[in-house]
């Protein structure tokens, strides 16, 4: 619960705000891993309304944390403090200008990507099939079969926490690296704008197809997950390191190493955070112990 939950009047002002006041969501229902105990939660669909809202829980000295996708997310059981905010999807879509597009962050990354393939622009075939957000992925940069998404960005409108300002940093402005970008986490990304290489639609299929076809042979795409749960340390995979160790299929509770990729962790049977965290613990304990390596978390973790 936050410090704005029971304050009289709290739903009529983030209303005045076009904003919704949603005290006490379960985030299990807003997460792809289906686990996450409760928060006051603001959704607000107009994000020219966000430096005024973002003023309003400054003044009051209201912590607060950004929900995406939530597919790339761990929120521990007993729930949050902060107020998780979420901006709601941008009814007017995608804007195209040539090669270039602009993207609202609160877009789906894999329906951007078929879009943008409508009108022969490719570049981002790898990235279909990664769940959440463009906005989500562009934070940390999310990759997958040789295509990150910072590289074809060609700039970022976004509200800074710091100056309380909305800015447009041009792609000079932002570092990219393997699963992390240089947006902090008072960062909100609005929204995009990519400048994609021409491609006829049928190519851009193919490798669609192909990309899919692998991620399904390899990875565990109708469960409960949050895709890798590691990172890879530099010169290792992760998921081969756990599948040599013999843990597919380790239990703890309703979470599951999973047979098909072992840097998933499932949850099948209502799996709790916490049954994840001692799995996560079991891997790392592990992994450390035959490679001598410590596993960085991929999976982005809220906890009071
Ligand atoms: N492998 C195993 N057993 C396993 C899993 C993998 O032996 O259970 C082996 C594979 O056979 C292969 C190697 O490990 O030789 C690498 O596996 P894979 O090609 O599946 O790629 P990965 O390194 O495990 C990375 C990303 C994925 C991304 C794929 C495809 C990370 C942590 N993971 O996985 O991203 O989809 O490449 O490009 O960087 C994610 O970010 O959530 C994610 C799933």
């Amino acid at each position: 619960m936050s410090s704005l939950a029971n304050q009289p009047g709290v739903a009529e002002q983030f209303a005045a705000f076009g904003a919704q006041w949603r005290p006490g969501e379960r985030l299990s229902a807003h997460t792809s891993l289906g686990v996450g105990g409760p928060a006051d939660m603001i959704r607000l669909r107009d994000y020219r309304r966000l430096p005024e809202l973002m003023e309003y829980l400054r003044r009051r000295g209201v912590p607060w944390r950004l929900l995406g996708g939530g597919s790339n997310l761990l929120v521990v059981d007993e729930g949050l403090e902060d107020v998780a905010l979420q901006l709601l999807r941008e009814p007017e879509g995608l804007k195209f200008d040539g090669s270039r597009v602009e993207v609202p962050a609160s877009a789906n990354l894999g329906t951007t990507v078929m879009e943008c393939a409508k009108r022969n622009l490719g570049g981002m075939e790898g990235l279909i099939g990664v769940p959440g957000t463009v906005g989500g992925a562009l934070h940390m940069n999310a990759g997958a079969y040789g295509t990150q998404i910072g590289d074809v960005v060609r700039a970022v409108t976004v509200f800074r926490g710091a100056s309380g300002r909305v800015e447009v940093l041009r792609t000079e402005d932002v570092r990219f690296e393997y699963r992390h970008s240089s947006f902090g986490s008072d960062d909100i990304l609005l929204s995009v704008s990519l400048d994609l290489p021409e491609r006829p639609y049928a190519e851009i299929l193919e490798r669609v197809k192909q990309c899919n076809q692998k991620r399904r042979a390899s990875q565990p795409i109708n469960e409960k997950s949050a895709g890798c749960i590691f990172k890879n340390p530099p010169g290792h995979s992760t998921g081969k390191m756990i599948d040599e160790l013999g843990l597919k299929g380790t239990r703890v509770g309703g979470a599951v190493i999973s047979e098909r990729h072992a840097n998933f962790i499932v949850n099948r049977q209502g799996a709790t955070a916490a049954d994840i965290f001692k799995l996560m613990e079991l891997i790392r304990e592990r992994v450390l112990k035959a490679y001598g390596v410590e596993l960085e978390e991929e999976v982005i973790v809220w906890k009071n």
